[in-house]
């Protein structure tokens, strides 16, 4: 295998299940994997860069060869400095693909054809998860109980009492 180390990159706003189902997964094909957190989000994001850092790091503690980092700027400017050839995403639903095709297209032209970006199907169950959905439940007093792991459901909670 001429590279082993794929590259998770994502908001993680916070991570959540169905992400963690990726990680997992991604674990299992490739011997190194970085999951990298983009620090400049075009949105203001809930939680700071170091909160979203240190959720990843203790949901990702099980896995040995899973690194949680961040980055800023270009994301293939990343990939490649850490030598990873492989950016792995998780695809939803249909809805997520053109938005998806449209970033692996940009990113295989912007690293002439050095990073790849493969897709994993998500689980049926993660399928209308998403990190925004599970803020605005939280946010409204909802139960997110099954939808991220219990200590991110612990610092929602935090969160929404904060607001
Ligand atoms: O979890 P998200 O919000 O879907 O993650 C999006 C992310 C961070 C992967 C994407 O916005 C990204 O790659 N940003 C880095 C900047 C970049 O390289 N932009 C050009 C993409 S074609």
């Amino acid at each position: 295998m001429p590279n082993c180390r794929a590259v998770i990159p994502g908001s993680f706003d916070p991570v959540t299940n169905g992400h963690l189902d990726v990680v997992q997964r991604t674990a299992e094909l490739f011997e190194e994997v970085i999951v990298a957190v983009a620090a400049n989000l075009a949105k203001q994001p809930l939680f700071s860069l170091d909160e979203r850092l240190e959720m990843l790091r203790e949901v990702c503690q099980p896995y040995p060869h899973v690194r949680v980092d961040c980055f800023s700027g270009l994301l293939v400017e990343y990939a490649l400095k850490q030598n990873a050839k492989v950016v792995v995403k998780g695809l939803r639903a249909v809805s997520d693909f053109e938005f998806e095709l449209q970033m692996a297209l940009m990113n295989r032209r912007l690293s002439d054809g050095a990073v790849e970006t493969l897709f994993l199907m998500a689980g049926a169950e993660h399928s209308y998860l998403s990190s925004s959905i599970v803020k605005e439940i939280a946010r409204l007093g909802g139960n997110v109980e099954g939808l991220v792991p219990e200590s991110v459901k612990q610092r929602l909670r935090t969160k929404s009492v904060e607001d």
